[in-house]
């Protein structure tokens, strides 16, 4: 649909995590007219969830080199050294200004150095938490407050912020020569903005987050539904590695249906030395990798999936009631309050866990400055591939990576509005696509449930592409469209993410960090050490 009414910006930054915020602000700082676009209230993404924390050689003994190195090995042969090795230089510093910023870190007692824990694939204490385990709440808290402040009195550089909450993103907006012009949107709400209207601009950074949406059992809020990465392959963005989904080994199980959004239970448990056990009480991860129970997230979530095979049975346990009750509640007040509201008292007895969708190490392919591969559009955060990840993503380098690029990305748009080009009026898109009932999105969740889980095979992936395709209204050669709105968009936007996703997982043929296919068991780096990018043809759903 036509905009019907438009807000005029130097940058749209879509979705407010930790990584939009950042953008936002450091763009505002610098003069920039910001408009900040997000798809329910400010504070409702990917980062206030966040538990453990974010990874930094903040502590003694560590180094930004041993950081590099676990990253490395955590991405199983395909990080881009270059964008982790930036990443990890840039970290401490990122984090001391987030703290100067007005975020609250948890602090060693006497020394009030900012105290460290560990999680899986980190050889040494180097998490830094706010809140014991709320540290996304936090953050999110600071960035937020920082936001309203500009958005009350602008910056002394000139900048200013407006915000439009309730909105989902539609399409990038092109001039005639195909430049970007901004982004159209759909508001859900009877403010000043309603309806289909646009943000006019000549840079676009998406911060939209996360896709575990398209899995039954995720981490990730409701809005995590690939709204950027469909935008970005609509707009003919590459998109790389969609196919390393990582699955956190431990979230509250709740039984077989479960659905939507789960509890998390932090790695920090286990960095602070929670055991899992199986049904019998074995702790099972001893002996599989030297790290145990802190292995790589992927050879953990491999390992309870085995175990549930071999014993036939649907989660495991992890056991922390060696911590004590003051523990608990100091440490990790959020997950206590979490299990106990779903009647499991973790003091007293094991937590039942199972692997859960949590984080696509994958998503729309920037460079280091976060430029995609369409002129004017910028990736940040959880909906970008940088390249920092590889084939999965090493415990809390997500908040990291959010603050790190999302300060090169607002550098790189504050150089290009220096020039003071701005694109024409947008032309009208492209030709529009029949939207599929809401109903899809639990249709799409079941069919990437089972065939493109923990453990994929040629079948399973085989089936999942052929019921994805059947969910396609235009595929079905359906001629009538659902109603527009937010939830057939995103369902839309969740099958559009699901089939590409579909499709590289079947063309790897080799497991690799996250993704593990039973009928190819090894690595193949002769034919798979590289990254499968993939464009949309215009036109394409
Ligand atoms: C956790 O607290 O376990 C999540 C950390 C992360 O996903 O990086």
């Amino acid at each position: 649909p036509e905009p019907s009414w438009a807000i005029e910006a130097d940058v749209a930054v879509v979705g407010s995590g930790v990584a939009g915020l950042t953008a936002a602000l450091r763009c505002a700082t610098a003069g920039l007219r910001v408009v900040i676009v997000t798809k329910a209230l400010l504070d409702a993404g990917s980062t206030r969830w966040a538990q453990g924390g974010i990874a930094a050689a903040l502590g003694e003994g560590d180094s930004p080199e041993q950081h590099l190195a676990d990253t490395l090995v955590a991405g199983a042969g395909l990080c881009d050294e270059t964008a982790v090795r930036l990443l990890v230089e840039e970290g401490p510093d990122a984090v001391r200004r987030l703290i100067d910023s007005g975020a609250v870190f948890d602090t060693e007692p006497g020394t009030g150095r900012i105290e460290l824990t560990r999680e899986g694939g980190h050889h040494r204490r180097r998490i830094a938490h706010a809140g014991g385990d709320a540290t996304g709440a936090e953050i999110s808290r600071a960035l937020v407050a920082a936001v309203q402040d500009v958005r009350a009195s602008g910056t002394p550089g000139g900048g200013s912020m407006e915000t439009v909450e309730h909105a989902l993103v539609l399409d990038l907006l092109k001039d005639a020569a195909g430049r970007t012009a901004g982004v159209s949107l759909h508001v859900m709400g009877e403010g000043q903005h309603d309806g289909v209207g646009a943000v006019h601009a000549p840079a676009v950074v998406l911060a939209t987050g996360g896709m575990g949406q398209v899995f039954s059992a995720t981490t990730n809020p409701a809005v995590s539904t690939g709204d950027g990465v469909a935008l970005a392959l609509r707009a003919g963005a590459e998109v790389s590695d969609l196919e390393f989904v990582q699955f956190h080994p431990t979230v509250l199980y709740l039984g077989s249906d479960a659905e939507g959004q789960q509890p998390l239970i932090s790695e920090a448990v286990r960095g602070e030395g929670a055991h899992l056990v199986d049904a019998d009480g074995v702790r099972f991860m001893v002996g599989r990798h030297e790290l145990a129970e802190l292995a790589p997230r992927d050879i953990v979530a491999k390992g309870i999936t085995r175990r549930c095979q071999e014993q036939g049975v649907e989660h495991v346990y992890l056991d922390a009631r060696h911590f004590g009750a003051r523990m608990w509640a100091e440490r990790f007040p959020t997950i206590l309050a979490a299990c106990r509201a779903h009647g499991i008292d973790p003091v007293t007895e094991p937590i039942p866990v199972a692997p859960a969708a949590h984080y696509a190490s994958g998503g729309v392919r920037t460079d280091l400055a976060g430029r995609t591969t369409v002129p004017g559009l910028y990736a940040c955060g959880e909906v970008a591939c940088t390249g920092v990840h590889g084939a999965n993503r090493l415990a809390s380098n997500s908040l990291l990576e959010g603050l790190v690029f999302a300060e090169r990305i607002a550098d790189s748009v504050v150089g290009a509005a220096s020039d003071g080009a701005r694109p024409g009026p947008p032309v009208a898109g492209g030709r529009e696509l029949p939207l599929p009932p809401a109903e899809a999105r639990g249709a799409v969740q079941r069919v990437m449930t089972r065939g493109a889980g923990v453990l994929r095979s040629a079948e399973s992936l085989a089936t999942a592409a052929a019921e994805l395709a059947a969910l396609d209204p235009a595929e079905a050669g359906a001629v009538k469209s659902a109603e527009p709105g937010t939830e057939t968009w995103e369902a839309a936007n969740l099958r559009l993410v699901a089939a590409v996703l579909v499709a590289a997982a079947r063309r790897r043929a080799e497991t690799r960090g996250c993704h593990w296919r039973e009928d190819h068991p090894d690595s193949d780096d002769s034919r798979w050490r590289r990254h499968l990018v993939v464009t949309l043809d215009p036109g394409d759903p």
